[in-house]
């Protein structure tokens, strides 16, 4: 365990809280772990959890799940389970002289639920993995934000920031107050993929797949960014094997990706006829039909959130992230969502209803058109 932390600690140093992955250079899947982990997940049965366990085992780690047992129980028969409520802060299972490599925290909003289990296991744990969110940033607006933007509220006094975003920013600072050098954050932008049940992206391939006339936002040019929870998952197991501490934006594609791109590689994973009518960002507004929850992963190019589509990944990409292609993620969450149950399948938990599509593709057409058909 000393030997794991002096290691992590050379690593903070020398990199700067970069990374080590130009030491230990792993791709996924190309080249074997050097050493088994001990790795204890703070959650690991939601969204993203699933996927770290998956990949954790197949490489060979020794994995500890933590949760309350609500959740998917019976997931992971083989995998070591211990219970325990964070929101009351019953952490019992994880006191005594139980030791881990790697502690992977999925499950914390609450600063308090950070600063609990992070202080009950900075001597037992070589290093922290803190799942934050690309909310902490106390602007969305600037193109090309990266980690050494401000976050939180700096116009306010800490103790009255409240709010996802800020509260994720405490998160943080709780984390890196117990592992000091020892801390990965990770910042991802929206997850998606098979098993995210917000169908926050899913609504297109779904959307996609129903076929006719697509309404989508903005223009064709518009960026579009997003992270396969897959890809995340097996990149942050990936820096608990590197031993990388640091913060990081976890934000995908690689280079910039247009909304028609995206659109028309969606469109490429089915056969049913399809086409796209992009509706002007100030129409949409006009009409009440907002960025990111009606349009889903998209922010009009102008607006407050701008930068939430051009964040900046460069450090995540020196630090290992990798993506799959965008028709993996494509086919594989609309080949999930067509075997939920048909009541789970009738209606999409974001984007736009068939009805209020219909009506917006109505005005659009009058709009442009000048009502002529
Ligand atoms: N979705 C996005 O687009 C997005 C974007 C940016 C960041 N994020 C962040 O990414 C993370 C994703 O989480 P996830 O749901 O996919 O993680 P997960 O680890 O797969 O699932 C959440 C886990 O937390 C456990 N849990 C919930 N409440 C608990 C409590 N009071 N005490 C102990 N365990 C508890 C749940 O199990 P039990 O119910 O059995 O306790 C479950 O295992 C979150 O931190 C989120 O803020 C998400």
């Amino acid at each position: 365990m000393l030997e794991r932390r002096s290691f992590l600690k050379t690593a903070a140093v020398l990199g700067g809280g970069l990374s080590l992955a130009g030491v230990h250079p792993l791709v996924a899947g190309q080249t074997r772990p050097s050493r088994t982990l001990r790795i204890l997940i703070l959650g690991g049965t939601g969204f993203i959890g699933p996927h770290q366990v998956s990949y954790a085992l197949e490489r060979g780690h020794a994995l500890t799940l933590f949760n309350r047992g609500r959740t998917a129980p019976d997931l992971f028969p083989d995998v070591e389970q211990l219970r325990g409520d964070r929101a009351v802060g019953n952490l019992e299972e994880l006191a005594g002289g139980r030791e881990w490599d790697v502690v992977v925290d999925n499950s914390a909003t609450d600063p308090g639920w950070v600063r609990d289990s992070a202080q009950l296991l900075k001597d037992r744990a070589g290093q922290y993995i803190f799942i934050s969110s690309q909310s902490v940033y106390a602007s969305r607006a600037e193109i090309g934000i990266d980690e050494t933007a401000p976050v939180g509220r700096p116009d306010l006094p800490r103790e009255e920031w409240t709010g996802f975003g800020p509260t994720k920013a405490l998160s943080e600072e709780e984390a890196q107050r117990a592992f000091p050098g020892r801390t990965t954050i990770v910042r991802p932008s929206l997850i998606v993929g098979p098993g995210d049940e917000t169908d926050r992206w899913t609504y297109w391939p779904v959307r996609v797949h129903r076929g006719g006339n697509v309404a989508v936002p903005g223009t064709p040019r518009d960026p579009m960014q997003f992270i396969d929870a897959r890809d995340l998952s097996e990149w942050v197991i990936r820096l608990g094997e590197n031993g990388t501490a640091g913060v990081f934006n976890a934000v995908g594609p690689t280079a910039l990706l247009s909304s028609a791109e995206m659109f028309y590689g969606i469109r490429a994973v089915t056969s049913t006829p399809v086409a796209f009518t992009w509706v002007d960002a100030d129409f949409l507004r006009e009409m009440g039909v907002r960025a990111w929850s009606d349009m889903p992963a998209w922010q009009a190019p102008r607006g407050a959130a701008a930068g939430f589509s051009r964040m900046s990944n460069a450090r995540a990409l020196a630090a290992g992230l990798t993506f799959r292609p965008l028709a993996d993620t494509a086919r594989d969450t609309l080949e999930w969502f067509l075997a939920q149950p048909p009541d789970r399948q009738a209606s999409l938990r974001a984007g736009l209803s068939a009805e209020r599509e219909r009506w917006l593709l109505a005005a659009w057409r009058v709009r442009t058109t000048g009502g002529v058909p």
